[in-house]
């Protein structure tokens, strides 16, 4: 495998994305570079993707970093092992080693961005990771060259292929949540385990590095306000399609500038999006990210946001670039600094699913609360299709109440005396749409 003057690769935990790398590097020209595979390692050659390769180049697989981290000619290790325990302690090591690291480790990078940055740069090193957000779509290029001259001002985006995949099939088959996440995991669009899917913590690794390529800050993840798709069921996409709008789990991002002070505001949440906003017609597994700059306007990007050669394409590209260029580009660092806007602050127009035990008096005790905190009322919706009977020993009904323009704070006032209501089934499930 070793090519004198050439720019040797090791691979480290060759699974779906890793093996990505070695297919894209062995089956084609990637540059002009020079770009070699020339170790891979991994735990067990003998399972998964690698077993073919371990077949076809079993002189390429090492099983301690230790053979990868002293050899010369490696010049860049493609971290593909994934997880925040290992890879971490792998890649500051392979920094101070003096090797390039690339990675799509998007966990990692969210939970230890401002460590592992901080090493490449004292090291001299690249660690570069379009990869890690949205796939084959190169909007982290896309941010670092805009960083320069601030011009970002919000992000919008549909960053997770599995949620979107079924917030998709629940609106267009009219399936329930939980036959639809196990259709996906029978397709194999979701994890066996799909908490971080579902949940949104993948979303909002995500967008801790977006928002980092936007203000040049590392925002903790846990900071970011974040709800999952798991609470959302079929009444909710009826009504948003009466409504006129689809359910997308959107991460979002904008910069408010507020009394000479910087304030982010970030979230990730499923929202009711108006169907000419372009995000409400990504379907499917495909990731889309809406930007609006101060100089550069409206710029729109779709495309593949997982999956082995699509990810690994965004790998190559890193790889080609540190090929072509041995001094790392600056990374971006803030000049002004963000202070991330409370929650309770924001404001939305929000539609409320309340599920009760059916009695007299429940839409006025409702309307009282809501007006005692000023609260407003646009559209109120009950339907006779949404009476259960019979399945319990009282009547339960489902109806649905949109609200005008208010703050979170206002609202969670209002419903935290509505939930504690006897005829409350469930609490209020809330969906919200930006203004
Ligand atoms: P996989 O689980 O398919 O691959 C990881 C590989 O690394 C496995 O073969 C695993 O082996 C191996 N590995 C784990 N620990 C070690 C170790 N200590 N030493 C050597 N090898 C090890 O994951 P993916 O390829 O799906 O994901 C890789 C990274 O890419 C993750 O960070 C993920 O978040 C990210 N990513 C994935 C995308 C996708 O579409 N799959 C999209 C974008 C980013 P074993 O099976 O024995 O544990
Ligand atoms: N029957 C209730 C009321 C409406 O009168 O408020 C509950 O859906």
């Amino acid at each position: 495998m070793s090519k004198t003057n050439h720019f040797g690769i090791a691979i480290a935990g060759l699974g779906t994305v890793g093996s990505g790398v070695a297919k894209i590097l062995s089956d084609h020209q990637v540059g002009d570079h020079g770009l070699f595979l020339k170790s891979i390692l991994e735990r067990d050659p003998e399972k998964g993707p690698a077993r073919e390769w371990f077949q076809k180049i079993p002189e390429a697989f090492v099983n301690d970093q230790e053979s990868i981290l002293q050899d010369p000619e490696i010049k860049v290790i493609v971290e593909t092992i994934g997880g925040t325990g290992f890879a971490r302690e792998f890649t500051l090591e392979a920094l101070k080693r003096g090797k390039h690291v690339v990675t799509a480790n998007k966990d990692l990078i969210a939970t230890h961005g401002a460590e592992l940055c901080a090493k490449s740069q004292s090291c001299n090193r690249h660690y570069l990771f379009e990869a890690a957000v949205a796939g084959a779509i190169p909007v982290l290029s896309l941010l670092r060259e805009y960083f320069q001259t601030r011009d970002i001002l919000e992000l919008e985006g549909i960053l997770n292929g599995t949620t979107n995949y079924i917030l998709s099939e629940m609106e267009t088959r009219s399936l329930g949540f939980e036959e639809t996440l196990k259709q996906a995991q029978e397709l194999g669009f979701a994890e066996q385990d799909p908490t971080n899917d579902i949940k949104g913590y993948d979303a909002r690794y995500k967008l801790v590095i977006l928002a980092y390529l936007i203000c040049g800050q590392w925002i903790s993840p846990s900071e970011i306000y974040l709800e999952g798709i798991d609470r959302l069921e079929l009444p909710d996409f009826e009504y948003a399609s009466r409504m006129g709008r689809s359910i997308k789990l959107i991460a979002r991002m904008r910069r408010v500038e507020e009394k000479g002070n910087n304030y982010l505001q970030a979230f990730v949440l499923p929202m009711m999006l108006p169907r000419e906003n372009v995000l409400s017609k990504i379907d499917g597994s495909t990731n889309a990210l809406s930007l609006k700059g101060r100089f550069s306007e409206d710029i729109s990007l779709i495309g593949k946001g997982a999956g082995s050669l699509p990810t690994a394409s965004a790998i190559v590209s890193d790889l080609n670039r540190v090929a072509r260029n041995e001094k790392p580009i600056p990374l971006p660092s803030n000049t002004e600094l963000f202070q991330l806007m409370p929650f309770n602050e924001s404001f939305f127009r929000h539609t409320l699913r309340f599920e009760v035990y059916d009695e007299p008096g429940i839409v006025g005790m409702i309307g009282k609360i809501l007006a005692e905190s000023g609260i407003n009322i646009y559209a109120l919706e009950q339907l006779p299709q949404y009476h259960r009977i019979g399945d319990a020993e009282r009547e339960r009904v489902i109806f649905t109440i949109t609200l005008e323009p208010c703050s979170e704070g206002v609202l969670w006032e209002a419903l935290d005396k509505i939930n504690l209501a006897s005829f409350m089934i469930q609490p209020v499930n809330v969906l919200r749409e930006s203004l």
